[in-house]
Order: C-alpha cells, then sequence, then structure tokens
C-alpha cells in the first residue's frame, strides 16, 4: 500500500514543479509525473523524432502544434508518443493530425483538459477562473464539482485531495467570509503551488491542510459538503476515505465527486502498473463498487453519473468521468 502512496505522491510533487515552472509549453515538455529517468528517455524520443521529421512549431493562443513530413515510420512514432503523452492526467489535450504529407501534433499548453477530449476533462468557465486569477492549468481534475456542489453563502467545505486548490479557491469565493474552504493535500509540493495560488487570489476564507484524506485533520460533523476531483480512485484504501468523509459532514451533509471510475475489468498488467494508479486509472472502481462503498460508510442518497468515457490504448472505453452525489 506504501508502494501506492509513494507512486502517487512522487506523481504530483513533479506535476506541481512543473506547475510552479511557468513556460515549458514551447519545448512541450509537458509529459506528466514521470520520474526524472523515464522523463530523460521520453525527451531523447521526442528530440529523436524532431531531429528526423520536424518541420515547424508554433505556438499560438496557448496551443504549440507542431508540423513533421509524413512517413509510415513517423507517422507510427508520433502516435505511440501521442498515446503515451495523453495516458496521464493533467498533460494537456494532445491531438495527432494526418495531413496527407504531414503530421501535426497539437498541444493545448494552457487547457488543463485531463487528457483531451477523449479523458476526464475538467471544465471551468472563464468567468470562474477569472474570480480567482489563476488559469485551468491548476486543475488536475476530471470535472468541475462546483456543478454538483451548489455551495451556498456561509457552508464549511471541504476538498479531498486538493491539489493546486482551485476548487478550494472557487469553493471560498462562492461560501463567501462567514464560510470556509478547507483543502487536504499529502504532496509538500502541491500544498506549496496551493497555497501560492491563494495568495495570489487573495482569498482569506481558505486553508490548506497537510493529511492524507483516508485521515482528515477536521472535528466531527464539522463540514456541510465533500467535494473532490479526480483523487478517491488514487487512494489505496476507498473505504477509509469514504467514512472519514462521512464522518466530518454534518448530518445531512452532501458528497460532490467528480471522479474515474472503471466501466470493464482492466487488464491485470494495467492494474498492477503503478504509473497506471498513479495515472488515475488503475484505482477505478466500478460504479457499484462506489456506491456500495458510499452505502457501507453510512450515506444515502447515492447517485453516480457517467459523463465521458475514456479513450485510451490499452483501456479504451474501460474507464470513464463520473459525478457522485451523496448524502451524510
Ligand atoms: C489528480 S490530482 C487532483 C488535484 C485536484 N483535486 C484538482 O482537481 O486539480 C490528485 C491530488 O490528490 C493528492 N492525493 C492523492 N492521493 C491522496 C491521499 N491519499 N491523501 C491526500 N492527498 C492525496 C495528490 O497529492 C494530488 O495533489
Amino acid at each position: 500500500m506504501s508502494e501506492l502512496i509513494d507512486a502517487v505522491r512522487e506523481r504530483y510533487a513533479a506535476k506541481a514543479l512543473q506547475m510552479a515552472r511557468p513556460g515549458v509549453t514551447g519545448s512541450l515538455d509537458l509529459s506528466c509525473g514521470l520520474t526524472e529517468a523515464e522523463r530523460t528517455e521520453r525527451r531523447v524520443e521526442w528530440r529523436a523524432i524532431d531531429d528526423t521529421a520536424l518541420v515547424d512549431r508554433v505556438e499560438s493562443g496557448g496551443t504549440v502544434t507542431s508540423t513533421y513530413l509524413s512517413s509510415p515510420a513517423t507517422r507510427a512514432e508520433l502516435t505511440r508518443l501521442v498515446q503515451a503523452e495523453r495516458v496521464c492526467c493533467g498533460t494537456a489535450g494532445w491531438a495527432l493530425r494526418d495531413d496527407g504529407d504531414r503530421l501535426r501534433v497539437t498541444v493545448q499548453a494552457e487547457s488543463a483538459t485531463c487528457c483531451g477530449d477523449d479523458c476526464c476533462g475538467a471544465t471551468y468557465s472563464s468567468d470562474e477562473l477569472a474570480s480567482v486569477g489563476i488559469t485551468a492549468r491548476a486543475s488536475l481534475g476530471c470535472g468541475n464539482p462546483m456543478l454538483l456542489a451548489d455551495l451556498r453563502s456561509g457552508e464549511t467545505v471541504l476538498d479531498l485531495g486538493s491539489g493546486a486548490g482551485l476548487d478550494v479557491l472557487l469553493s471560498a469565493r462562492r461560501v463567501g467570509p462567514g464560510g470556509h474552504a478547507y483543502g487536504v493535500d499529502m504532496t509538500d509540493e502541491m500544498l506549496a503551488v496551493a497555497r501560492e495560488n491563494q495568495a495570489k487570489a487573495g482569498v482569506a476564507n481558505a486553508s490548506s491542510l497537510k493529511a492524507t484524506i483516508e485521515a482528515i485533520p477536521l472535528p466531527d460533523a464539522s463540514v456541510d459538503v465533500v467535494i473532490s476531483n479526480c483523487v478517491i480512485n488514487l487512494a489505496a484504501d476507498k473505504q477509509a476515505v469514504l467514512r472519514e468523509a462521512r464522518r466530518v459532514l454534518r448530518p445531512g451533509g452532501r458528497f460532490a465527486v467528480a471522479d474515474m471510475v472503471a466501466l470493464a475489468e482492466l487488464p491485470a498488467d494495467v492494474k498492477r502498473s503503478l504509473d497506471q494508479w498513479a495515472g488515475c486509472v488503475a484505482g477505478t472502481i466500478s460504479v457499484d463498487e462506489y456506491a456500495a462503498a458510499l452505502r457501507d460508510a453510512g450515506f444515502n442518497g447515492i447517485a453516480v453519473e457517467v459523463t465521458r468515457e475514456v479513450r485510451l490504448e490499452g483501456v479504451d472505453g474501460a474507464i470513464a468521468s463520473a459525478y457522485i452525489r451523496a448524502t451524510a
């Protein structure tokens, strides 16, 4: 179990460092949470294909477009590399287009679309983002919990696995000065990014707490709404997380979560892969298992809505993003 937690922490520490280091997009250095050795290997692979076939690279409106001379070998290698980039949560919308004698790779530098249009994809309006002054790139989520949480003035909100803090800041704005938004995350590097984002946004009614979501450092019945965005699938002990969510919620409190779920049995090698676990794939459970786990934790009014199937090699159609609601 600690192996899984280490893999998750390592991935999101790397993502936090990428977020804290702007301006990497021109070099296409967006590979998600890979180890340093894997990242070096990935860079070498991109450099090799660039050296062989790249004819142009331009960045415009937040999208980097790289144009390659087409050949069967280049097409095969670009297909493999783009697929590899898209496997990870938090890497912005990679796509490969075949234009006859040219192949075009695009990546949306400023969109935080989880794995491109085919995957989870958090959706925030520009007004929402403007209200906290940070870009969607701060999101590694697979939905927008604001759409289900129906937050009201004066409420206390808790975000499980709050990452760079976008949902915490949006919640804090919604509940106003009489309310409070807490984010819990276990990764120091993410907490540092979240605190910096909070300072930039000038939001006073929010706090980032360092803890695991299996042991939430808040009293019983102290929270009105628990939100989370693409995190519970990463937890090794989901029952402990849901029990904790139930414990901190006041009677009648709401659980409003975006997460990844499994639609079919995943291949055994995928289930065993630490990388696929940290990438929001291998740790997914089915809709029925999710609902049963919520029931066991004492929730009522459980509803799971699958929002988008994921198209990824090896798990095509087997995982999806979902909105999950329940009442304490
Ligand atoms: C996929 S990111 C999502 C971040 C954020 N919710 C968002 O929408 O951008 C997962 C985050 O959850 C944190 N995390 C994963 N497992 C955790 C656990 N068991 N306890 C606390 N934090 C966890 C990671 O450190 C990371 O910041």
